[in-house]
């Protein structure tokens, strides 16, 4: 079964990416390596599949990899609707998953521009595509920053989200929107997965852990928002992957009431409180942090509190990574990739 994965040199991409193949899945990957964080950390997660910086052109023809028969990846934006209908043409695509995206909350306010372009504009590029060459299941990433003022934990799927906080989580409430009007108009199966803090190796430098390594590795203090008042549901990378290659394999089917639409949270089900998280970093870096306090920051959320019932009975999803481990894991790879002082 061929596989397309969006987004496969980032964060969680990459770690898709590599169980997809582990499984047997023919894989397509693609990202168009921007420069929102580090390339080298991009390049470095491709590398890692086997995937050579110097093979990667702008044509978007598909590079092989050099260890993993089943895997090609090629540089294409998903704004670039003829570069996308080139790939779904020619290759033999089943599946998609999109994970490429504009991510990150806090770089919402400063350039809204970027999140509609990739968000949405990109978003109903694939949309189509997957409309035109029959793709039987289409997974995207939302967001838990969907829920925005949602004051009751934990969130559940049934919960309002008419009152996002940032754009980019206006732009993962669009995702949602036109995913299921692609699943009524035309029957396409849809997923949408609400993604609640996810950790761990090879994660994204513009997100808390690695903030916290970096900056506790070279002796500068870490921001703590809103005093340390905060809490996230944070998931470690290994449970996210195999929730989504549970979902992958159990498409929605239609019913009386709903097309073929499916939304779910895909978190820990455990919030943990910031300043226990930074505790944990402490422990695994053997570092006591220098604590900077600073207030709240706009577009943020106090907490986030995923409630994955829907998930467990649908395709029994059971997130099993206590936070210890998952940091440990975290900081082991941080200190292979960036050493102690950067
Ligand atoms: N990591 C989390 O905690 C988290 C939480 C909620 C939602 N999400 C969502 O999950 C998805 C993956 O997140 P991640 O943490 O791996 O982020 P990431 O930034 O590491 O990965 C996204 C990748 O998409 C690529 N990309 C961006 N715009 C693109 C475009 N127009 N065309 C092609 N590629 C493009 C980027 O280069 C990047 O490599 C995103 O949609 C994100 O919004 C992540």
């Amino acid at each position: 079964m061929g596989i397309l994965v969006t987004g496969a040199a980032g964060f969680i991409g990459f770690h898709l990416v590599r169980s997809l193949i582990d499984k047997g899945f023919d894989v397509v990957g693609i990202d168009n390596i921007n420069d929102y964080y580090d390339v080298r950390l991009k390049y470095a997660r491709l590398e890692k599949c086997g995937i050579n910086e110097q093979e990667i052109g702008n044509d978007g023809t598909l590079v092989q990899s050099s260890t993993f028969e089943r895997y090609r990846f090629a540089k294409i934006d998903i704004t670039e609707l003829s570069k996308l209908s080139k790939l779904f043409e020619q290759e033999k695509i089943d599946k998609v998953i999109n994970l490429a995206a504009q991510a990150g909350v806090r770089y919402s306010l400063e350039n809204p521009h970027a999140y509609v372009q990739s968000n949405v504009a990109g978003f109903v590029n694939l949309l189509e595509c997957c409309r035109q060459y029959g793709i039987k299941h289409f997974v995207y990433a939302s967001s838990s920053s969907i829920y925005g003022m949602n004051n009751k934990v934990p969130f559940s799927e049934t919960d309002p989200v008419e009152h996002p906080v940032s754009i980019y989580a206006a732009t993962k409430k669009s995702n949602e929107l036109m995913a299921h009007t692609y699943s009524h108009l035309y029957q396409l199966p849809t997923t949408g997965l609400r993604f609640f803090t996810v950790y761990g190796p090879w994660g994204r430098p513009d997100m808390a852990p690695m903030l916290f390594a970096s900056a506790m590795t070279s002796g500068k203090p870490i921001k703590v928002f809103n005093n340390g008042e905060m809490e996230r549901d944070f998931t470690y990378i290994a449970d996210i992957v195999e929730g989504i290659t549970k979902v992958l394999d159990n498409s929605p089917t239609a019913s009386e009431t709903r097309p073929f639409y499916r939304l779910f949270n895909i978190g820990n089900s455990q919030p943990i409180k910031l300043m226990d998280f930074i505790s944990t970093m402490e422990s695994a870096l053997g570092i006591k942090a220098d604590l900077k306090m600073l207030p709240m920051q706009n577009g943020d959320v106090k907490r986030t509190w995923a409630d994955t019932s829907t998930l467990e009975e649908t395709v029994d999803y059971k997130p099993s990574t206590p936070l210890e481990t998952g940091v440990r894991e975290f900081v082991k790879w941080y200190i292979s990739f960036y050493g102690k002082k950067q």
